[in-house]
């Protein structure tokens, strides 16, 4: 099969300096909201995630974003998982976001703590049971012997709790990425596509902008 589905061209408006927000954060609501609205994709806040081992191995997986504003993006796993794992002993990622029908990208790198305790199980409330239950059958990353033996796990989890609210598992929770460089690319005609690129400047809340060539 030959990989050859190439766009001709992109056919939306530029996205040039005196549109951008001095705030990347509040750049970053403005696509977002967009996005949200047109109702074209399903999950506009599913995101790449990637981390790295100490030893810069690196590894990437698709997560939901469930919250950002100027501290970070946050968003919700496993902490025993492979990607913890690795934020644990390196505590940077990047994200990216693909938001075909507006044809945009957005990618964030940045340090990563977690969430208050208090913040994740506010979280974990508002979740379906099922998705609670799950969080407590899976060892998330780890091998195991079998689907039925996870759907074991499960109807365990969900026997335990009957008539009772599932509580957050202490072995999950959230992440903030809190960057350092956000950039919005926004896919133009003949390839001259625009990158605006925000950098914050060490320690303050002010950031730098840069276009990038395509
Ligand atoms: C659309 C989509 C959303 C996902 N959202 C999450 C999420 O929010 N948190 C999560 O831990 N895994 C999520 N996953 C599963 C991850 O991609 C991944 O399989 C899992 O987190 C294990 O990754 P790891 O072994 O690298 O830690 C999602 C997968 C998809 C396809």
């Amino acid at each position: 099969m030959s990989i050859d589905a190439m766009r001709e061209n992109y056919d939306s408006p530029p996205f040039l300096e005196a549109d951008a927000h001095a705030d990347p954060i509040e750049q970053f609501r403005v696509w977002f909201e967009e996005v949200w609205r047109g109702g074209q994709q399903r999950e506009p806040n599913a995101m790449t995630l990637a981390t790295c081992t100490k030893d810069g191995a690196p590894s990437a997986r698709i997560v939901l974003l469930k919250g950002y504003d100027q501290n970070g993006f946050v968003f919700y796993t496993n902490y025993e998982s492979a990607k913890a794992k690795e934020l644990e002993g390196n505590p940077v990622a990047a994200l990216v976001f693909y938001w075909e029908s507006l044809s945009r990208t957005v990618r964030i790198s940045g340090n990563v703590s977690k969430v208050s305790r208090e913040q994740t199980e506010a979280y974990f409330k508002t979740r379906p049971r099922g998705s609670q239950l799950g969080a407590w059958a899976s060892p998330q990353s780890e091998v195991i012997d079998g689907r039925e033996a996870l759907q074991r796990r499960f109807d365990e989890v969900n026997e335990q709790y009957t008539d009772r609210d599932v509580p957050a598992p202490p072995h999950w929770g959230g992440y903030r990425v809190t960057p350092t460089t956000l950039e919005f690319w926004q896919g133009q005609t003949s390839r001259l596509h625009d990158r605006l690129r925000y950098t914050r400047k060490a320690d303050s809340d002010t950031w730098t902008r840069q276009r990038l060539a395509p």
